[in-house]
């Protein structure tokens, strides 16, 4: 099934994701063989990657057997939502309680597809020892299984050339050739990843990029920010990359829970070539207009 792709609602929730942004970002994207994305979380660039020819990855095996699972066996997928959505209309909340602790012992994906659309704000948390903890949105009964299973076979659609691997980034990225696209969406350097609890390690990420440039392969960045006044900066070194702009993401989710006001956030997006002014036009373009996409992704 087809669907204009600006008018794709997400599939998986994630937070930190670029779906506000994708469109705009994809003006970006050059021409090459074939499409990396090492950090794929919700996979908001995937259906505007423009490279039929897909490679997504996640350090989330969860994740990434859900990513999988809406590829190859969508119908299910959104049959496993809905027998657990209705036994929690049925039974309450109890249920999502019960769906959380089977979730922890065997990192079922459908249980963590159903944990992802009935957790308080859709958060995928998890404590020290790996286990989700975040609680049930008492107020919101859960996306309805008729609208997911639509949302799923849209996506269904963009997935059929993308394969899916859940490794360490680096270790996709020793894939990558010359002519290649590599799009880059890495947790901020030094946070804590929210599943491997470890920190983000920004020497070996530049030493990659520094790879990436030497065989031949283009990508793009999205990295440092800053929300109001908070500064997130892990300027990318000079030598890099080729160009450096911006991008407004959305708005701080800390803030969100924190505070009535919120603040606008920014991301820094690097190139290591220099893009053509068409597309630079056509990116700046894009600045501060919703999705207003000219074109979709032929599958
Ligand atoms: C900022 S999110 C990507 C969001 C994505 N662009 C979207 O639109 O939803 C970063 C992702 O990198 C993943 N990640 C963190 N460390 C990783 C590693 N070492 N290798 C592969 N993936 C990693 C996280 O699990 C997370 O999903």
């Amino acid at each position: 099934m087809k669907k204009p792709v600006s008018t794709l609602k997400p599939v998986i929730k994630w937070s930190g994701s670029k779906r506000k942004v994708a469109n705009q970002l994809s003006y970006l994207i050059p021409d090459g063989n074939t499409y990396f994305e090492p950090f794929v979380g919700g996979g908001s660039m995937l259906p505007f990657r423009k490279i039929k020819q897909g490679i997504a990855n996640d350090i989330i095996p969860e994740l990434v057997e859900l990513w999988i699972a809406i590829k190859n066996k969508p119908e299910k997928t959104a049959y496993e939502y809905n027998i657990r959505w209705e036994r929690l209309q049925k039974e309450g909340h109890q249920v999502y309680y019960e769906i959380r602790d089977k979730f922890n012992n065997t990192k079922n994906c459908f249980d963590f597809l159903f944990l992802t659309r009935t957790c308080v704000n859709g958060l995928i948390r998890y404590n020290s020892k790996g286990e989700f903890n975040n609680s049930f949105h008492l107020t919101r009964p859960g996306i309805n299984p008729k609208t997911l299973k639509k949302i799923i076979l849209n996506w269904n659609y963009y997935l059929k050339h993308v394969e899916f691997h859940n490794l360490d980034y680096t270790e996709v990225l020793a894939n990558v050739k010359k002519n290649d696209f590599v799009f880059l969406d890495p947790p901020y350097g030094g946070n804590k990843d929210r599943y491997t609890k470890k920190a983000f390690d920004l020497n070996i990420f530049f030493k990659e990029l520094e790879r990436l440039n030497t065989i031949g392969a283009k990508w793009v960045l999205t990295f440092d920010g800053n929300a109001g006044k908070r500064k997130y900066n892990y300027e990318l070194p000079r030598a890099l990359y080729q160009h450096k702009t911006f991008i407004k993401t959305g708005n701080s989710p800390f803030t969100k829970m924190m505070k009535t006001t919120v603040d606008a956030v920014y991301e820094s997006v690097y190139l290591n070539f220099q893009p053509s002014n068409k597309l630079l036009l056509n990116f700046d373009q894009q600045i501060g207009q919703k999705s207003a996409l000219q074109g979709s992704l032929e599958m």
